[in-house]
């Protein structure tokens, strides 16, 4: 009983263990793409998205992506960035 559990338990695990290694991040393929991928990238790894994906909302990324162009500077334009919050509540974001 415990080591089917066990089994079980590792079987969940190692989908998660195989995004650790190094290889570039593929992003769901959607509207709004290609704007994350050419401005998210310039600091820092597309993987923060998309780790940060399970407990951000729509506000949240608003608020995320705001950050990013007011702490950080990332040179992104009002408009770049509608498109991109819509991106990431869509695809990796929770309640759409
Ligand atoms: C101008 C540089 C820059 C750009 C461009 C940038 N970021 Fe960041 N980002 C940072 C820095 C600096 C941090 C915090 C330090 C760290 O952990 O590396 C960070 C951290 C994050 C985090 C982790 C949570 C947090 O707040 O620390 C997320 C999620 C994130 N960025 C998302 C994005 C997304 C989405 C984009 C594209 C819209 C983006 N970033 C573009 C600089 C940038």
């Amino acid at each position: 009983m415990k080591t089917s559990l066990m089994l079980s338990t590792l079987a969940l695990l190692s989908p998660v263990c195989s995004l650790a290694e190094e290889k570039p991040v593929p992003l769901l393929e959607a509207p709004g793409r290609d704007l994350v991928q050419s401005h998210c990238i310039t600091c820092h790894s597309l993987d923060y998205p998309r780790t940060n994906s399970p407990f951000m909302d729509r506000k949240a990324w608003e608020a995320e992506v705001n950050k990013m162009i007011s702490a950080y500077g990332a040179p992104i334009t009002a408009e770049d960035a509608k498109v991109i919050v819509e991106y990431l509540a869509v695809n990796y974001g929770v309640g759409g």
